[in-house]
């Protein structure tokens, strides 16, 4: 599949003559002496990544980094100095006026960090904007923006004005704003970073929710690392206009290339992070249902395990059996599906860590982790649990 957003050796420079300083940048000089010598600021410097389809790619770096600049290349409010930005395979740079008049109406949709929301227009009006300079025939045009407020949980607000909103509310209508042309891609730049840390935490947990339905395109700006993991299905971090490390979040813990990312890294809290499907692995054994009881103990004695679960033809868990059990039903001439017990605990792959542990020290028994189908994908042990934190 070809990429949503594909960039490539993107390099915006601020000044009077921004190719003209290009050459000592590529000769390898750095930012803070080009702009002593220049007079230009380097905001991004040769950046190059793709974004898939349905993907939240998140740019996080300190203040300064270059993160605004970046995105905002990628609706040509910045207009890049050299390389080139393909979404949907064509080069957005070469677009002509009317392509990129129709290319910002209908593709993509930013959400600032402050909101800029019109304090003169009610919610509504903020939310109908976007559609009325679209064209969108009166009745129509509220109607969505009416729908869109819903989805972001702002029904009953559509008469109020901005100023009468908490901040977390206004953000709200800055997001509905930006869906309401139902575009492919959002960008959005540090759109959390002006809430307090608990209207964040809940905005960030509504992004999620609303993004597992909406399933856009979504490229989110943070200086916070514990956000940009907590969001990013990946993370570019920034440096000095430079990325310098793409990865998932558990790549980037796992890997962290160079000094500057393991300090990013430090102090985050892992469990978070890592999900069931990070830190489960392939049983060593299973058994089916027509194994029978033979089977099962043989697979236990040979792995050296007390228990083994039980799946049918399709994977699907059917449950789990002990050596004891699984002993004496042998001498009692019962059979395997006489035996199944119940007793342990399952959970989805992409579960948090932090949610497991305290299932992981009680259960007795390994942890399934089975998809929705309740196939069983791999088992969790409390020490792959415990080992996965440090
Ligand atoms: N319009 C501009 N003119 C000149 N310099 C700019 C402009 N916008 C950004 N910069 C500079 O580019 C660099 C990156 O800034 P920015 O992209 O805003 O960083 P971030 O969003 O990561 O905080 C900074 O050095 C900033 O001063
Ligand atoms: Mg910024």
């Amino acid at each position: 599949m070809n990429p949503k957003i594909k960039v490539e050796n993107l390099t915006k420079i601020f000044g009077r003559n921004p190719k003209s300083v290009l050459a000592k940048l590529k000769s390898g000089m750095p930012k803070d002496k080009i702009l002593q010598e220049t007079g230009h600021t380097v905001g991004v410097c040769n950046v190059s990544f793709e974004v898939k389809e349905g993907e939240v790619f998140v740019i996080m770096g300190l203040s300064g980094s270059g993160k605004s600049t970046l995105i905002r290349c990628l609706n040509l409010l910045n207009r890049p100095t050299e390389g080139k930005i393909y979404i949907d395979n064509e080069d957005i740079v070469e677009y002509d006026k009317k392509q990129l008049k129709e290319f910002r109406q209908k593709k993509v949709a930013m959400v600032f960090q402050h909101f800029g929301l019109f304090t003169h227009r009610t919610v509504l009006d903020n939310v109908v904007y976007g559609l009325e300079i679209r064209g969108v025939p009166g009745d129509e045009r509220y109607k969505i923006a009416r729908k869109t407020l819903e989805i972001v949980g702002l029904k009953g607000w559509e008469s109020h004005y901005p100023k009468q909103l908490s901040g977390g509310m206004q953000q709200r209508v800055g997001l509905a704003r930006a869906l309401a042309n139902d575009p492919d891609i959002l960008l959005m730049d540090e759109p959390f970073s002006a809430l307090d840390p608990l209207i964040r935490r809940e905005m960030q947990q509504e992004l999620l929710d609303l993004q597992s339905k909406l399933k856009k395109t979504i490229i989110f700006i943070t200086h916070d690392i514990n956000e940009a993991f907590k969001l990013g299905d990946r993370v570019a971090i920034m440096k000095d206009g430079i990325i310098e490390q793409i990865g998932t979040p558990e790549e980037i813990l796992a890997n962290p290339k160079n000094e500057y990312i393991k300090n990013f890294v430090r102090d985050i809290d892992r469990s978070k992070v890592m999900q069931a499907k990070n830190v489960m692995f392939r049983p060593s054994a299973l058994v089916s249902l027509k194994d029978g009881l033979k089977i099962a103990i043989q697979e236990m004695e040979q792995s050296g395990i007390s228990s083994i679960f039980v799946v049918d033809n399709d994977r699907r868990l059917q449950g789990l059996v002990t050596i004891d059990d699984a002993i004496k039903a042998l001498k009692e001439n019962k059979r395997l599906a006489d035996i199944l017990q119940q007793t342990f605990y399952t959970t989805k792959p992409e579960t948090y860590v932090h949610e497991l542990i305290p299932i992981a020290t009680k259960s007795k028994y390994p942890i399934a982790v089975v998809d929705d189908d309740d196939r069983l994908l791999g088992i969790i042990v409390r020490v792959s649990v415990l080992s996965s934190l440090v």
